[in-house]
């Protein structure tokens, strides 16, 4: 009878003791673009390092739903809109009252060359990719002073710095992004929120799927190993950076990549 209690307790307590072994334990995470390339699997990993973790999509219903079965928790959200990331800001504050770690990982495209991006196409991906960042950053700040340290991440991309043809719009949104990620760990500092960029190098996803076979070659060309990023490597990477290991970082960009130039 007393064994039996002992193996029970034992067993609970080993359980307990291996949550509080994962690296994300007890940390509360919220990333745009859980239906993207990286981010279906950053919230995977980032549930089996034990994070709460909360994830906007977009149009991949299907995927959310089986990221919201492993734990998750998902939210319908256009970040083009303004009125939904006030009406997305106020439901999640009615979940939680503080965060961990913030990841502005969703992003879009439209490309085009100048002479023909129209200000629409402008207009949607800056809105996206930067316009959305600035401000779900700036309503959720609140929530992130409530931790003693806490994180901000934008994905970032090597195509701020060299740019290419026909993502003026893109390549402008993730500079804008580096611009604000200095700024912002500047001003955050002594607040202890730690802003950095990551950009995850050229990964095989849905955003790169319709490239030319020039640009793809193009990519593997100018890698030093001759490869592509892989994003499950991205994601563990990010998996680090979001856990205490990584404390003393702050407006930087960090390349995930193996590019020589
Ligand atoms: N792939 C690359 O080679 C590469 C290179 C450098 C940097 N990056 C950056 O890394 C990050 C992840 O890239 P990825 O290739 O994994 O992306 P991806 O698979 O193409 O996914 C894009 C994500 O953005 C979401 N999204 C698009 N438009 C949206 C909108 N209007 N409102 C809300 N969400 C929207 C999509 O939601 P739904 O799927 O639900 O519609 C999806 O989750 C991005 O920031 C990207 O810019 C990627």
């Amino acid at each position: 009878m007393r064994s039996c209690w002992r193996n029970s307790s034992d067993t609970s307590f080993n359980w307990f003791i291996n949550i509080l072994n994962k690296i994300l334990s007890q940390k509360i995470i919220l990333i745009t673009g859980g239906t993207s390339q990286l981010g279906r699997i950053y919230v995977t990993k980032a549930l089996d390092e034990g994070a709460k973790v909360y994830f906007t999509y977009f149009k991949q219903k299907d995927l959310a739903k089986e990221l919201s079965q492993k734990g998750a928790h998902g939210f319908e959200l256009n970040l083009a809109d303004t009125p939904s990331l006030d009406q997305f800001v106020k439901s999640f504050r009615e979940k939680e009252k503080s965060l961990d770690v913030l990841i502005h990982n969703a992003a879009a495209v439209r490309d085009g060359m100048i002479q023909n991006m129209s200000e629409e196409a402008w207009d949607y991906v800056l809105n996206v990719n930067l316009k959305a960042p600035f401000y779900l950053s700036k309503k959720l700040l609140p929530l992130l002073f409530q931790r003693k340290s806490s994180k901000i991440f934008m994905l970032t991309s090597r195509l701020a710095l060299k740019g290419a043809p026909g993502v003026a719009n893109y390549a402008a949104s993730k500079a804008g992004l580096i611009a604000v990620v200095k700024t912002m760990a500047q001003e955050l500092g002594r607040k202890k929120v730690l802003v950095n960029a990551v950009n995850p190098g050229f990964m095989k996803s849905p955003m790169t799927a319709d490239a030319p076979e020039s640009v793809i070659r193009q990519n593997l060309q100018d890698s030093s190993l001759g490869q592509f990023s892989n994003p499950e490597e991205v994601a563990d990477f990010l998996i680090y950076l979001c856990s205490d290991k990584m404390t003393q970082v702050t407006g930087q960009v960090f390349h995930f990549d193996s590019r020589k130039i």
